[in-house]
């Protein structure tokens, strides 16, 4: 009879010890010579492997052929404290049971390290491996975090709609929703898409944020978090950006500036230190092979008190280095939106840690954001990180209906699909805020990964839709 599987994460465990043990999983590698094999076996539960010792005068040469590596294997024996270095216990092989061979001929994740090139064409597979494997527990864990951090705040989960009517704030191109056929389109007697024909009897796209269905959760239950994917088809074809990512929007009613950088400071503080806690193996694998600076740059996060910097004194820093003949590939002037080149200037080498900056001119930000009395600023609150320049985008909302009004005016945006928008300003208005985390953006930097395609299982990014 089987015996009851045992998680080689769970194996580890001293008092297993001497006890008969069944562990199934995929063999890492295999070597050894005529008397004895090794053979070490990851199931993904952990990055650690566990080391099953086959006694050649047990098993037969041929029976032990197809174990090679990718081969799944299903594995009982005795657990003992381990003869060899690197680990403290290892499996004596009693039975081994072959699920399903990987022919080494075809299998493409052999031995030796593969670029992370290779492996995005193999993303089928590549969480086989240990740095993807490593980076998919940890994205986990902060999923995790994130929920666990706004439950025990008192936020409630919003789902805010993926398919929808309006742009939100115009942050990107869209991605069209249509069940019409592309080849035979219904036109109106002025020449024109009739998209009253369409499935939503209009035209619809894939949501670019849910902040603004979030601002009605806000103004109702006081506080919401959304964490769902955004879609955004601008080709932007950049290490830190995806046509399709997820994000995390909280917005909270009675909240004012400081109060809302507090609360981003203090929620990615949170994030990061629970994957310090809860992530240490697969961390300290990450900081060996990939990065030897991660994990004391994400210690050096937690240490920091973040830089409060706006916008305005941020440009004279960079134009006082652009003076200093510091070279930037998009030069800075007051209006200037910041480039991540500039935004990892103030933080890498200006700062040297984490900076919110606040009071963006109005003509680079959304038209929802609360203006300053100045006439030219708004209070957009964008935190920038080390590695990675804008991690979380925010702002105070403009809550008096006028005033949002007028910017929509100045703006000539239509404002037809937003009437339920304004009516929260009409109704009840409130001072409130909020912001919106890229959680990949999050992972690449706990991860301390260099791309942000190799931080989501399925990268989408311009003439990439493949898995
Ligand atoms: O700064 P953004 O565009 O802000 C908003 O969408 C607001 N509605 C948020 C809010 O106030 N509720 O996007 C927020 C964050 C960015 O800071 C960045 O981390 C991430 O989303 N982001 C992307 N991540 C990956 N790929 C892309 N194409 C991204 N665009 C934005
Ligand atoms: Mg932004």
């Amino acid at each position: 009879m089987e015996i009851q599987r045992t998680k080689i994460v769970d194996i580890f465990d001293p008092a297993l010890v001497g006890k008969k043990v069944c562990v199934k999983g995929w063999v890492r590698t295999r070597r050894g010579n005529k008397h004895v094999q090794f053979v070490a076996l990851n199931d993904g539960s952990t990055i650690n492997n566990i080391q099953i010792v086959i006694d050649l005068e047990k098993f037969g040469d041929e029976e032990l052929k197809p174990i090679t590596t990718g081969a799944s294997l299903h594995v009982e024996g005795l657990l003992v404290e381990s003869q060899g270095k690197g680990q403290n216990v290892e499996i004596q092989a009693e039975s081994i049971e072959i699920y399903g061979t990987a022919d080494p001929a075809e299998y493409p994740l052999q031995k030796k390290g593969h670029t992370f090139e290779f492996l995005r064409e193999k993303a089928h597979l590549r969480m086989r491996t240990n740095t993807f494997g490593a980076v998919m527990r940890i994205r986990h864990h902060l999923a995790f975090a994130i929920h666990k951090y706004f439950n025990d705040h008192g936020f409630f989960y919003l789902n805010t709609p993926l398919i929808t009517e309006s742009d939100a704030e115009g942050a990107g191109d869209m991605f069209q929703v249509t069940t019409l056929d592309l080849d035979n389109l219904p036109k109106t007697d002025d020449g024109k898409v009739d998209y009253s024909q369409d499935f939503f009897g209009k035209h619809t796209s894939l949501t670019v944020s849910g902040q603004l269905e979030g601002e009605l959760g806000a103004t109702a239950l006081g506080a919401i978090y959304t964490f769902g994917p955004t879609f955004r088809a601008e080709q932007s074809n950049t290490p830190r950006h995806l046509a399709e990512f997820w994000m995390i929007e909280p917005e909270i009613a009675f909240l004012q500036l400081d109060g809302l950088m507090a609360l981003e400071e203090d929620f990615i503080k949170y994030c990061v230190k629970y994957a310090l806690d809860h992530c240490a193996d697969d961390l300290a694998f990450l900081n060996k092979m990939i990065d030897n600076s991660l994990i004391e740059r994400l210690e050096g996060v937690l240490k920091e008190e973040f830089v409060h910097l706006p916008y305005t004194e941020g440009v004279k820093i960079l134009e006082e280095a652009q003076q200093k003949g510091h070279k930037f590939e998009f030069p800075v002037s007051w209006g200037t939106d910041l480039a991540s080149e500039h935004e990892r200037y103030l933080v890498e080498e200006h700062f040297k840690k984490p900076v919110i900056m606040i009071n963006y001119p109005k003509d680079i930000k959304a038209f929802y954001m609360k203006q300053n009395d100045d006439g030219k600023t708004m209070q957009g609150t964008d935190v920038l990180f080390p590695q990675i320049g804008e991690i979380i985008g925010g702002s105070v909302r403009e809550e008096n209906y006028d005033k949002l009004m007028a910017e929509i005016n100045r703006r000539h945006m239509g404002i037809k699909s937003l009437w339920w928008y304004l009516e929260t300003r009409k109704f009840g208005t409130v001072p409130h805020a909020g912001f919106g985390l890229g959680f990949e953006r999050l992972v690449l930097f706990v991860t301390g990964m260099q791309n942000i395609r190799d931080v989501i299982p399925f990268p989408r990014t311009p003439n990439n839709a493949e898995f």
